[in-house]
Parts: C-alpha cells; structure tokens; sequence
C-alpha cells in the first residue's frame, strides 16, 4: 500500500467549523472529525465506556467530554482526563485543498 492511498477523503473543511463534531464510516470503522480552537482531530466515534455515540459529546479547550457520564479526553492525544479510565483511539488527519482526509489504518 503506497502513503497516497492510506487516505480517505471524508468531506470539504467547510462542513466541520471550530467546535463542530461530525461522524463517518470509513472502510466499516466508525470515526469521528472535531475541531477544536482549530486544531481539526479525528477519533473513534462511540465511547469506550457505554457505547454512547461521541458525536454527541461536548468539545471545549481542546477536550472532549462524553456527556452521558463525563468521561473527558485531550483531543491533540486522546489521553484520558478526569473521570475516564481509558484513552480514546486516535486516527491521523489532514486537510489538503479544501477537503478533510483521515488516515484510519496509521493510528495514533
Ligand atoms: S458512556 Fe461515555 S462516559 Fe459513560
């Protein structure tokens, strides 16, 4: 597999504005792509404590909280804060021309 086709074009940088989390599928794994202060991440998308989808969690200074019990994430590493007791998956990703790629088979 050459570095060019380990990305996957998931959507134009328009469609995830700062704050913004949105979910995809890529080659069957969920994922989702956040931006926060800027910094565009992408992670995985459902919750390693009860399954709750994370689209729906709470992106603030560069964390992300699960809001159904709180467990929180630094998205630049996915490292567990506070109440969480595992890290999240990671997943590199890039904008290039106007379009975000994500990277699911070199993770973080
Ligand atoms: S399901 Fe996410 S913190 Fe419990």
């Amino acid at each position: 597999m050459t570095e060019e086709n380990l990305w996957t074009q998931l959507c134009p940088s328009s469609e995830i504005e700062d704050g913004n989390i949105k979910q995809f599928k890529v080659e069957n794994v969920d994922v989702i792509v956040m931006r926060s202060r800027g910094v565009l991440r992408a992670s995985q998308a459902i919750c390693p404590h009860m399954d709750e989808p994370l689209k729906n969690g709470l992106l603030k200074n560069g964390k992300l909280t699960c809001m159904k019990h709180l467990w929180q994430w630094d998205i630049t590493t996915g490292e567990k804060k506070g109440l969480a007791e595992q890290n999240l998956q990671m997943y590199e990703v890039m904008e290039q021309e106007g379009s975000i790629y994500i990277n699911i088979n070199g993770g973080e």
